[in-house]
């Protein structure tokens, strides 16, 4: 039987224990989850593709059937290259729904043969986001709840300002 694959596409800028918890939970349920950085049009980013990347290798190592990409074309299109069934995403709050509904939609229209499978974030990373991580380090607040360990100084240092 073919493997089933799944994506977790995102901006992961950086990636944070929220995105973690999503993975690890994804692939439980996969044979193979590809996290792919891609790039999200309304937002700009304190990293580049390749450190994000780099951020997320790092953080999953202990995770055995996930592999890190980058990406720069459409989620719909990649998930046809790499015959994936399922596109992962999060979802923590009613705010998040109305616009993840939109992409979903979208990327059915784009790609009938891919599912968009919403997780519920879990409850203590609700309120979780990069763009909270990146303005409370820059502001030389702790982070080491929101990220993963093995990332945190090096996030800490960078996003800093001097
Ligand atoms: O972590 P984010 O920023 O919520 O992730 C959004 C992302 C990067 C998954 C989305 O912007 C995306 O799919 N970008 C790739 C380009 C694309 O396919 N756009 C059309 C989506 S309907």
């Amino acid at each position: 039987m073919d493997k089933r694959i799944a994506i977790c596409p995102g901006s992961f800028d950086p990636i944070t224990i929220g995105h973690i918890d999503i993975i690890k939970r994804a692939a439980a349920m996969f044979d193979k989850i590809i996290i792919v950085v891609m790039k999200n049009i309304n937002k700009t980013g304190s990293f580049s593709p390749e450190e994000r990347k780099e951020f997320i290798v790092k953080s999953v190592a202990d995770i055995p059937n996930v592999e890190v990409d980058i990406y720069g074309g459409l989620l719909a299109d990649y998930a046809a290259q790499k015959n994936a069934c399922a596109i992962i995403k999060g979802l923590r709050a009613m705010s998040d729904f109305e616009y993840e509904f939109q992409m979903a939609l979208t990327n059915k229209k784009l790609n009938p043969n891919v599912e968009t499978i919403f997780l519920t974030t879990s409850t203590e990373n609700m309120y979780l986001s990069s763009s909270m991580v990146k303005q409370i380090a820059s502001m030389g607040g702790d982070i080491s709840d929101f990220v993963p360990p093995v990332i945190l100084d090096e996030i800490t240092t960078r996003l800093k300002k001097d």
